[in-house]
């Protein structure tokens, strides 16, 4: 069974081809982040054109690299949320038509569920029960999937959103857009305990995440020294943001773990790409005994792999969509 997914619920047009729920036979992305990075984020409407402009030729592409024609896919999968309206209702309504034309079935992907689902495509069937960390440019939570597949939220930031706070953090400083792969790359020279930044929440008994105060310490320190006519060092700036939000995410989730009694850890979303987080859980959970699952960085940020990984699963599981799948900016984890 050949399942065609297709990304398009932020600023990457992407296509992936899936063959039998677990291989990978295609993976293309057509990046937008020359057009958005002028603006230092993304702009919804740019966003929403680019996927008119790339969607087809991207699917072309990826049919070209996994070496098959649109007539051999056996289902459409697409994001229909969460993410920004005009840029899924693009992907949407593409898929819609694709199916339509060959007479195949659509499959509403959940882009928050992909995220972590598309791990099976590098470690075979997932084998629940397990505890995920999902964090992403708009998203940041820690979830159970539970023996039966289904999904329970255990917490989530209740303010910024973990890539959320790596970009602001980045545009701040002065680092180009997107700005989590920058303050990695910058932190790697710079001393993790340079700064005491804060590390919210952490014993308050629940599971969820606060990084505003965090983003409002680093400012407010950086306008101290500038005032002070002290020149800081931007890699332990960096390096000293980057640990405190390790540091929550790491122990919160280890915590969740711990409490739920389950021995493998998902990481999921654009963040799990972050140098420091994947070093800081292989180090604990290898130490825990618990078996971390992390995908590769192409297969961490968004890409289309995953839609049809995890488009792929519903397919196996019967579950369809109709030609009014509508799109849900707001879809939760759990929806
Ligand atoms: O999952 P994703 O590709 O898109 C969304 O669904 O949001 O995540 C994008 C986010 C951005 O905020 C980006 O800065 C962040 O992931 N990111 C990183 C790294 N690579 C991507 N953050 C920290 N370190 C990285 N290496
Ligand atoms: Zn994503």
């Amino acid at each position: 069974m050949l399942v065609l997914g297709i990304e398009t619920s932020c600023d990457e047009t992407a296509v992936g081809v899936v063959e039998d729920r677990l291989t990978l036979r295609a993976n293309v992305i057509a990046s937008q982040t020359e057009l958005h990075a002028p603006f230092g984020g993304v702009v919804p409407e740019v966003a929403a054109r680019a996927h008119l402009d790339q969607l087809l030729p991207t699917i072309d592409t990826a049919l070209v690299q996994g070496g098959v024609h649109l007539s051999d896919i056996d289902a459409i999968a697409v994001t229909h949320g969460p993410g920004l309206v005009g840029a899924l209702l693009v992907g949407v309504s593409a898929a819609k038509g694709l199916a339509l034309a060959h007479d195949v079935p659509l499959l509403g992907v959940n882009h928050l569920r992909a995220h972590v689902e598309v791990a099976q495509l590098e470690f075979g069937d997932l084998d629940p029960p397990l505890v995920a960390l999902v964090v992403s440019g708009g998203h940041t939570s820690i979830v159970v999937m539970d023996a039966d597949g289904t999904f329970r939220q255990l917490g989530s930031t209740i303010d910024d959103a973990a890539g959320e706070a790596f970009d602001k953090i980045a545009r701040f400083i002065g680092l180009p857009f997107p700005g989590g792969p920058e303050i990695d790359k910058l932190a790697r020279d710079g001393d993790p305990t340079a700064f005491d930044f804060p590390r919210a929440m952490l014993h308050d008994g629940t599971y969820d995440l606060s990084l505003s105060g965090l983003k409002t310490a680093v400012i407010r320190d950086l306008r101290r020294m500038e005032a002070e006519g002290v020149e800081p060092d931007l890699a332990d700036v960096a390096a000293s943001f980057q640990e405190a939000i390790v540091d929550v995410q790491l122990i919160k989730t280890l915590r969740a773990a711990a409490d739920e009694g389950l021995d493998q850890v998902v990481l999921a979303g654009g963040v799990a790409a972050n140098s420091r987080l994947r070093a800081r859980f292989t180090a604990e959970c290898e130490s825990n005994g618990q078996r971390l699952i992390v995908p590769s960085i192409p297969l961490c940020t968004d890409n289309g792999a995953m839609v049809a990984a995890s488009g792929a699963n519903l397919l196996a599981a019967g579950v369809t969509a109709d030609v009014d799948l509508d799109v849900d900016p707001s879809l939760a984890l759990t929806g």
